[in-house]
């Protein structure tokens, strides 16, 4: 993926860390729920990915103590590098291209996978991961939006807005519903003891999650009228259904699924074959 693939590239500073930091609110406690159930400890090595505005590159730095360490890789480093924490390191790259040093005991990434044409970093990811190391994914459902309650001229707004936000992934060779098709794709990689949650948020006008996606929409505008699915008023109109305290919807779902990678038992196929063939 090159860098101006991401919908999010041009993006003022001060816009997109307010943007960034909502979202941190809205998906942080799941996120150290998940990460805590794999048994993060001290001396742990993490990778995180897409690290954002950095508060799970900082949580995990934490929990990880000095003994440990956090790689934390974003195509734009914007709001992290200037960080003064011992045990993390910042690589400004893109995860398809960069060649990571080491293996780790857990390697995290939330909101970066649908930003991503294909799924095929994650089997270089697996080759990254300890035996035992977890794969903690997160990501967006944008098939689960749903308008609830509201004025019909906001109904329709809401309605074209959420076309044209799954016509604009779309069109980049995008999946919109990629949320929904996680635990299937880290069953294929094998992995084991996998869990899943689907956090989907009814949610009123001026929650943090309309928040977030009323940020979103200001600074995707022109991306979602180039559509054609949504006007500018309609834009106009979505967000102020945002702001609405009386008006409600489901914006998005984010699947969190984990998987444990197989104990890595020295025994390659050859060998398994030659076990399995029957006594002459
Ligand atoms: C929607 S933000 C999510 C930020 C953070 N993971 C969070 O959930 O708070 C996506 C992040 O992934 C980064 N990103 C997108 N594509 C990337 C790539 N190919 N390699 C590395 N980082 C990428 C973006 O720069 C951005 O910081």
């Amino acid at each position: 993926m090159t860098e101006s693939a991401y919908i999010f590239t041009n993006t003022q500073f001060k816009s997109e860390l307010s943007r960034l930091q909502v979202l941190e609110k809205v998906c942080d406690p799941a996120s150290h729920r998940r990460i805590l159930a794999t048994g993060i400890t001290s001396g742990w090595q993490c990778l995180e990915i897409g690290a954002g505005a950095g508060s799970m590159m900082r949580w995990m730095a934490e929990t990880v103590g000095t003994t440990g360490k956090v790689t934390a890789v974003d195509l734009n480093t914007r709001f992290i590098k200037d960080n003064d924490l011992s045990n993390v390191e910042v690589i400004e790259a893109d995860i398809n291209q960069v060649t990571l040093p080491g293996v780790f005991d857990l390697i995290h990434m939330r909101h970066v996978l649908i930003h991503l044409k294909d799924q095929a970093i994650l089997t270089k990811l697996l080759k990254l991961l300890k035996p035992q190391g977890w794969l903690v994914i997160e990501e967006p459902d944008f098939s689960a939006t749903r308008f609830i309650s509201g004025t019909p001229l906001q109904q329709q707004s809401v309605e074209k807005v959420h076309q044209a936000i799954c016509q604009m992934f779309t069109n980049q060779g995008k999946d919109y519903a990629l949320g929904i098709k996680l635990p299937s794709i880290l069953q294929q990689l094998e992995l084991q003891q996998i869990q899943v949650e689907n956090d989907v948020s009814i949610a009123a006008g001026n929650s943090d999650i309309a928040r977030l996606m009323k940020l979103s929409a200001q600074q995707l505008a022109e991306k979602y009228i180039a559509t054609g699915k949504a006007t500018l008023t309609d834009i106009q109109i979505y967000c102020q259904f945002a702001e609405d305290r009386t008006a409600w919807g489901i914006y998005l779902a984010t699947v969190g699924v984990m998987g444990q990678k197989l104990v890595d038992l020295g025994i390659n196929k050859a060998t398994i074959h030659k076990l399995s063939k029957p006594h002459s």
